[in-house]
């Protein structure tokens, strides 16, 4: 598309416009690869996961394994999506430590053409960028919008009920936005008034960011310097030591004026320039695959400790998110019962990789038999828990709910589907794309029954001892 093109010339009349198009856009499909792309853990780009969408944006893809109903028989009556916002900006934090690094490679006198290279790169990201949607993130959201619509045209249909809510962070908000947007040109093939985007988006944190409403996991885990020990660990381990010793070199720079932390930072300015400016950018030059597979894993570790399986109380924290869904489903269900219609037929929810990874990991998917500790980097090579396959920018996880004709008892009547990232997830207790509704709530019937999360997230009366629980 014209639209993504990097090259400053648009809204010029030429026959030299054509032609300086035809380069802009070869330059664009051949930057749209790196060999590093499918190592950038939570940074990475959604296509990685659809990469027919790095040929057409609106493709549903090719068919799956396992169908998707509705069939003849079924017919969908409840959507409910839970959406990461889209490709964003880096944080101040890391736009801050990006511009040391830069300095520091601005200030080297030595003769070194990685170093000189990085130098005259165009440090363009400011501090006041912090962490907000990017413009392809907004494309991320209108194309995820219509391809939904695509995909479920009886549910996304005009005159229908959308339920909009959102974390109160700002990309979540603008994701929501644009959504909307999407939404609205696929419904009715033209382009919405201005002020669609800020139509009735409700902000709700309590569902959304569930995490910072948790005693016990911000005390236990995110505000507690020792919970992320595997991390550092591995940020001073023999693996990350080589990659540091490697990157030294190459900059002509003592291994003593590195760390894990600032190059990872030049791990992800490679990735933000490729998912925010569509460009290979010298600093992926710096990195081998696997250099990038080591950095990966870092990224991995962090998430698997902060918000997957390392501590119970990461994924016990998301059972109010957990249970709000099955209520939903239990509601469209009793409605659908008595003959009146769905209430909330599709609710579209905007949040976090942290919203998401922890009720992946509440409902038991991507769970490796060993947990990923600092020294198993090896032996988890080929893990379930790969966050890039996970919760990349744009990732989303759907529930669908059918009403099936037919059915020979009236368990068979209602039926559920899973998707993750527009694919669908085979359930775990029967590796089946498609589950009675009942059987699904008796899998997880612990949860639905035992998990509150007041007492879940109340920190034991019992003072420091308590915590070794976790
Ligand atoms: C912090 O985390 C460590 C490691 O899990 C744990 O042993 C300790 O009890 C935690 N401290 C607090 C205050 O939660
Ligand atoms: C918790 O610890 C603090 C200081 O360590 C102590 O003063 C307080 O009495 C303790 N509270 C309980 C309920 O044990």
């Amino acid at each position: 598309m014209a639209s993504c093109c990097p090259c400053p010339f648009s809204g010029r009349r030429s026959l030299l416009l054509l032609l300086l198009l035809r380069v802009c856009l070869a330059r664009e499909a051949a930057a749209t690869t790196s060999h590093l792309s499918g190592y950038f853990g939570t940074k990475s780009r959604y296509e990685e996961v659809n990469q027919h969408l790095l040929r057409d944006p609106l493709s549903l893809g090719p068919p799956e394994p396992g169908h998707l109903l509705p069939s003849a028989a079924c017919v969908p009556l409840q959507l409910r999506a839970l959406i990461r916002h889209g490709t964003r900006f880096p944080t101040e934090k890391q736009i801050r430590k990006l511009g040391q690094l830069h300095r520091l490679l601005r200030g080297q006198a030595r003769a070194c053409p990685a170093a000189q290279q990085l130098a005259r790169w165009d440090m363009w990201y400011q501090p006041d960028m912090d962490g907000r949607l990017a413009p392809k993130g907004r494309l991320d959201m209108e194309r995820l919008a219509r391809r939904l619509a695509a995909r479920f045209p009886g549910l996304l249909a005009p005159q229908r009920r959308f339920a909009f809510a959102s974390s109160s962070k700002h990309r979540c908000v603008e994701s929501s936005g644009a959504f909307r947007r999407g939404l609205h040109l696929a419904l009715h093939s033209q382009l919405p008034a201005a002020d669609i985007e800020n139509e009735k988006t409700e902000i709700n944190d309590k569902l959304m960011r569930f995490f910072d409403y948790c005693e016990k996991f911000v005390t236990c885990v995110e505000e507690n310097t020792t919970a992320m020990y595997q991390v550092d660990a591995f940020k001073e381990g023999p693996e990350m030591k080589r990659v540091l010793e490697k990157i030294a070199a190459t900059l002509c720079l003592p291994v003593s004026d590195l760390n894990a932390d600032l190059v990872q930072v030049a791990f992800f300015t490679c990735s933000s320039e490729l998912s925010i400016k569509n460009v290979n950018s010298p600093w992926c030059s710096l990195f081998s695959d696997d250099d990038a597979k080591v950095l990966e894993y870092l990224n991995d570790l962090k998430q698997y400790w902060k918000r997957g399986y390392g501590y119970d109380i990461n994924s016990r924290s998301s059972c109010i998110l957990f249970q709000d869904i099955f209520k939903h489903l239990d509601k469209a269900i009793a409605e659908s019962k008595s003959s009146m219609p769905i209430s909330s037929p599709v609710i579209l929810q905007f949040g976090h990789a942290e919203t998401l990874q922890p009720l992946l990991a509440l409902m038991g998917f991507f769970k490796d038999e060993e947990p990923l500790t600092a020294n198993n980097y090896k032996k988890q090579m080929h893990r379930k828990f790969r966050s890039g396959h996970i919760v990349p920018y744009a990732s989303n996880l759907i529930f669908v709910l059918y009403h099936c004709d037919h059915a020979k008892t009236p368990e068979e009547e209602y039926q559920v589907q899973i998707l993750l990232n527009e694919k669908l997830l085979p359930f775990l207790h029967s590796e089946e794309t498609v589950s009675l509704y009942t059987d699904l709530k008796n899998h997880y019937k612990d949860i639905l029954q035992n998990c509150h999360f007041k007492e879940e997230c109340e920190l034991s009366k019992t003072n420091t001892t308590s915590t070794d629980e976790l």
